[in-house]
């Protein structure tokens, strides 16, 4: 299986891995052979990349940290759990919407920690998480990567557990004072007016406002609403607080906020490569960003993700076949063509035991076509 962009998709290519909407139902089923009529469809649902299966990369299984099923139901928890929440406001938090309120929380703790289990169980680089997704609701599943990102950002830190499920909760509910956010502004194409980013900006106070007076959250959680755009260098707002100043919580919500948002198509740009995204936090680190953060999360997401075609410094050509857990910057890789780019019989070689080899050109089926 491997990632190529739907731009370079054909009629004809087999789908390596089923794609699903934001509701959790199959768009295309696995194995699906795609049309042109397909393919405009999924460029209509606003999807850039896709697996498919050809004899090139046959046996590259993809890795999925957190199951498909598991993703759909945490989707839907998290739909319904924001929109009660978000709701308390407006009803003026009656005892029924209390009530709502406390099962839709247990709901989310529920949901995270089945999260926390994947993730503890099968120790693995998480592979990017925004890749076949359709994004009508940005909000929900921005929601849940970012919970999956801190997780993992939270356990390479050695959290105690009860911080993790506190922090996971914070994760999935950082957001909520978007809820507010008209529709119009928050999926506008193209740049914002002052005035927007500025109403924009107060889903952090609104957010926190309606989570503190709910008595099942913890205080810490309500900061992540606070606090997940304050920087360490003093430049973030609302408050433009500074390095201790801001919650632990906040410091890894911040970097996998950035990372995930970054790595997601948006209306107003493509979705980046992690390796991209990565390139992107370190331009913050030590500055906007807790340079210890950055470099934990480098060892969380796989920097170039299974399936991806590369070009090495040398030349060569291929496909990234397998993890090095030990160096998630220096995967297995399957030549496919040779350094004057001729086709040549598939073979691995592994980044981790050859120094002098660097991925040069990443996304390279570019070059293929
Ligand atoms: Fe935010």
């Amino acid at each position: 299986m491997r990632l190529i962009t739907l731009d370079r998709c054909e009629s004809g290519i087999k789908l390596g891995q089923s794609i699903y909407n934001q509701n959790g139902q199959i768009l295309l089923a696995k194995g699906t052979e795609l049309t042109d009529g397909l393919i405009e469809r999924l460029i209509k649902f606003n999807i850039s990349t896709v697996y498919i299966e050809d004899e090139a990369s046959e046996g590259i299984e993809i890795i999925e940290s957190i199951p498909a099923e598991l993703r759909t139901e945490a989707v839907n928890v998290i739909t319904e759990g924001l929109t009660t929440i978000a709701g308390l406001q407006k009803n003026n938090a009656n005892i029924e919407g209390m009530m709502k309120t406390g099962r839709a929380i247990r709901s989310f703790q529920k949901i995270f920690k089945d999260i926390l289990s994947c993730l503890t169980d099968n120790p693995t680089a998480l592979n990017l998480l925004a890749t076949t997704k359709a994004h009508d609701n940005y909000v929900y599943t921005h929601s849940l990567n970012v919970s999956i990102y801190a997780c993992q950002l939270a356990l390479e830190n050695g959290l105690p557990l009860k911080n993790i499920e506190e922090l996971g909760l914070g994760a999935m509910l950082h957001d909520v004072g978007k809820m507010y956010i008209s529709p119009e502004i928050l999926h506008k194409p193209g740049n914002l007016t002052a005035e927007e980013y500025k109403h924009v900006k107060t889903h952090t106070e609104l957010g926190f406002d309606i989570l503190r007076k709910v008595h099942e959250i913890p205080l810490p959680v309500s900061h992540c609403a606070l606090q997940h755009h304050e920087r360490n260098d003093g430049s973030g707002y609302p408050r433009g607080l500074k390095g201790n100043e801001i919650h632990n919580y906040a410091k890894i919500l911040s970097v996998a906020d950035v990372f995930d948002a970054s790595t997601s198509h948006r209306v107003y740009r493509p979705a980046m490569l992690p390796h991209k995204g990565i390139e992107l936090l370190y331009a913050g680190s030590g500055t906007k960003f807790e340079s210890k953060q950055v470099e934990l999360f480098k060892n969380c997401i796989a920097i170039y993700p299974q399936g991806l075609t590369v070009r090495l410094n040398d030349g060569r050509t291929g496909i990234v076949s397998k993890y090095n857990f030990n160096a998630v910057g220096r995967p297995e890789i399957r030549i496919i063509r040779n350094e004057d780019d001729q086709e040549v019989k598939p073979y691995e070689i592994d980044l981790s035991a050859n120094e002098n080899l660097t991925v040069e050109i990443v996304d390279a089926d570019a070059l293929l076509y």
